[in-house]
């Protein structure tokens, strides 16, 4: 099994196989075309046999949603092939995401579940046993919104909810 940090990241086959279910959301797999860069950060991880297991992309807040000039609080999104589903593949991905976040001076990681996703409530108790500490409960106006989470990555993790509350 081996991961790598995507270079020149583009949509490819393997992208649009295994986002195709759960991320469609975000990439609108039948408008994108194979070759396309893409914002994020991608990382995959392969197989001994060169089979793509999953991907790990990172999306900026400061790009997607304006930013106040404060600090990077980088979103990670996970996505596993789901015939290799529970294997341990999502936490490696998870972990090596954070390194790179870390590796880049971030102190925070956030990540999102939606409502919509089938597996929600799984997922949420997932990223809590992954040491993330919900911030943003998703609920308004007695509507589901996506459930936001974050870590501390640096290690100080009692600092995550005051800081997020403070940047609000
Ligand atoms: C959510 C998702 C990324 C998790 O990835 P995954 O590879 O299935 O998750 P893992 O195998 O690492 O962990 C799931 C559970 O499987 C079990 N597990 C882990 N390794 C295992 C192993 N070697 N043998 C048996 N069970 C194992 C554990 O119970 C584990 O939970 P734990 O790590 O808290 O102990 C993946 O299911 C997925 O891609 N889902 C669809 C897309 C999605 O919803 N993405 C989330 C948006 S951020």
């Amino acid at each position: 099994m081996r991961f790598a940090i995507e270079d020149h990241p583009r949509w490819d086959e393997e992208k649009k196989r295994l986002l195709l279910e759960t991320h469609s959301y975000i990439f609108p797999v039948e408008e994108m075309k194979l070759g396309d860069p893409l914002p994020q950060i991608w990382g995959r991880l392969v197989d001994d046999n060169d089979s793509v297991r999953g991907f790990m992309y990172i999306t900026s807040r400061e790009e997607d949603e304006g930013g106040d000039g404060g600090e990077a609080e980088d979103e990670i999104s996970l996505v596993i092939d789901p015939s290799v589903q529970s294997n341990g593949f999502g936490r490696i991905l998870l972990e090596k995401a954070e390194e790179h976040l870390r590796s880049k001076g971030n102190l925070l990681a956030t990540v999102r579940v939606q409502p919509s996703n089938p597996r929600a409530f799984e997922l949420i108790d997932w990223f809590y046993r992954k040491d993330y500490i919900c911030y943003w409960p998703g609920v308004s106006n007695n509507e589901p919104k996506s459930v936001e989470f974050a870590k501390n990555i640096v290690g100080r993790q009692q600092d995550v909810t005051l800081k997020k509350n403070l940047s609000q």
